[in-house]
């Protein structure tokens, strides 16, 4: 949601990576954004103003002098997109126009409106390795990032000349992502320290095989997008996903529950608000076997299992008031008695909130991309959410975090 109704000024400059800025373009548009696009002079040898006329059904715009009409005003072009503007992504951002922006040059469009632009910038820089590790680059980035600008990539791979190395623009996903992370800064969780844990832990039975449970990760990395679209730093504790992690999210990779235990416990200092989300092995094998367990002519295999810490309960009783995080919020994955189970769960592990998942239901819960839940509060109130994509599920769970918050 954070990107409907926004203004995103989409600056292009003249590398190969501009046929992307073009998918880029379109993305944003399909997330709701009115998308004015700048083209350099070099840009256009590569791609046209009509590509981008075509795909956000706006003016492009070129040309440094000219005037643009504002309601019944005639305005200069450069103020008028600069004004309104909550966002200013320069992607592909070439060698050249950093050290234009770097230095303030206004001999361009681009230049001109980046002077008079209060908007966030984001740049996605590709060029030639030697080109971005060249000093003067370096320098330039240097400059940008001091001055509040947001790098993301470049990325390693292959490059216009074959080579491979590091200069391949950020793939247009992965702007959008950090668009939206930027758009966020000023959101309800601003300043806040967020941890969420995800995914199905993996609990060793030998060196080859694992207990494991269907968890995708995917509620856990929409809670992540979400939490960071409010403006929060997000450290996601994740066991094995499915799907990738967005840009401008810290992520801390584990395996087994014990891991998570210790890797949330090592982040939880400072830490605002615990979400879990990750669905945490109760149990695991007592001793897992060093080498391959090996069949023979056994017909049955008993395996002896011993808990797992519970690390949402041990979050909630973290040396009591003192550090805990303020917000604690767990899920409670049920195939029966789903209100009387989480609120049993809600009370035993001391949460502020729970999130009560029925997952009997089809399409919902485990591996799918929807999920059906109650919000149960710890003062009783409960809101019962139809059938929603977990992205959904996810900004209603960071919206009422965000209350919370406010009324600590
Ligand atoms: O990952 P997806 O495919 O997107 O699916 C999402 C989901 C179904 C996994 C998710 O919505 C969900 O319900 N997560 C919690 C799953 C779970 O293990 O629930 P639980 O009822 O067993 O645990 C209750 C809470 O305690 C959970 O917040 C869990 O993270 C936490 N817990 C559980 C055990 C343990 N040892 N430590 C914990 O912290």
């Amino acid at each position: 949601m954070i990107l409907q109704g926004k203004r995103i000024l989409l600056g292009v400059t003249g590398g190969i990576a501009a046929y992307k800025a073009a998918d880029l373009a379109s993305k944003l548009v399909q997330a709701g954004a009115q998308v004015d696009v700048i083209l350099t002079a070099a840009a256009t040898a590569f791609v046209t103003p009509l590509t981008f006329e075509s795909l956000t059904h706006r003016a492009v715009h070129t040309d440094v002098l000219a005037m643009a009409t504002v309601g019944e005003k005639r305005e200069i072009a450069h103020i008028m997109l600069a004004k309104a503007a909550d966002l200013f992504v320069v992607a592909p951002v070439t060698a050249q126009t950093l050290a234009k922006l770097a230095l303030g040059l206004a001999d361009d469009l681009l230049g001109a409106t980046a002077l008079s632009c209060p908007a966030p910038l984001l740049l996605a820089p590709a060029m030639e390795s030697h080109m971005w590790e060249h000093p003067a680059t370096q320098e330039h980035v240097r400059i940008l990032r001091d001055r509040g600008a947001t790098f993301v990539g470049p990325a390693m791979g292959r490059l216009a000349s074959g080579a491979l190395g590091v200069g391949r623009m950020a793939e247009p996903l992965d702007i959008l992502e950090m668009a939206r992370a930027v758009l966020g800064r000023s959101g309800p969780l601003a300043r806040r320290r967020v941890v969420i844990t995800a995914g199905g832990t993996l609990e060793p039975l030998d060196p080859v095989r694992v207990l494991t449970n269907r968890s995708s990760g995917k509620m856990g990395v929409a809670l992540a997008q979400a939490a960071r679209d409010a403006g929060a730093a997000v450290i996601l504790v994740h066991a094995p996903l499915a799907v990738p992690v967005p840009q401008g999210i810290e992520v801390i990779a584990v395996r087994s529950a014990v891991e998570m235990h210790d890797a949330v416990f090592s982040v939880l200092g400072n830490t605002d608000v615990l979400i879990g989300a990750a669905a945490v092995a109760d149990f695991r094998p007592a001793d897992a076997a060093v080498q391959k367990i090996k069949k023979g002519e056994t017909q049955e295999l008993l395996v002896r299992l011993v808990r797992n810490p519970d690390i949402l309960a041990e979050v909630s009783a973290y040396r009591q008031e003192r550090d805990r995080p303020r917000v604690v919020v767990g899920f409670a994955a049920e195939t029966e008695d789903l209100l009387k189970n989480a609120q049993a769960k809600m009370a035993t592990k001391h949460l502020d909130m729970i999130v009560a998942n029925d997952v009997t239901q089809v399409g919902s819960g485990f591996g799918a991309d929807d999920n059906r839940v109650i919000l149960l509060h710890k003062d009783g109130k409960q809101e019962m959410l139809p059938l929603l994509p977990k992205m959904e599920v996810a900004e209603r769970v960071v919206a009422q975090v965000g209350e919370m918050l406010g009324k600590i």
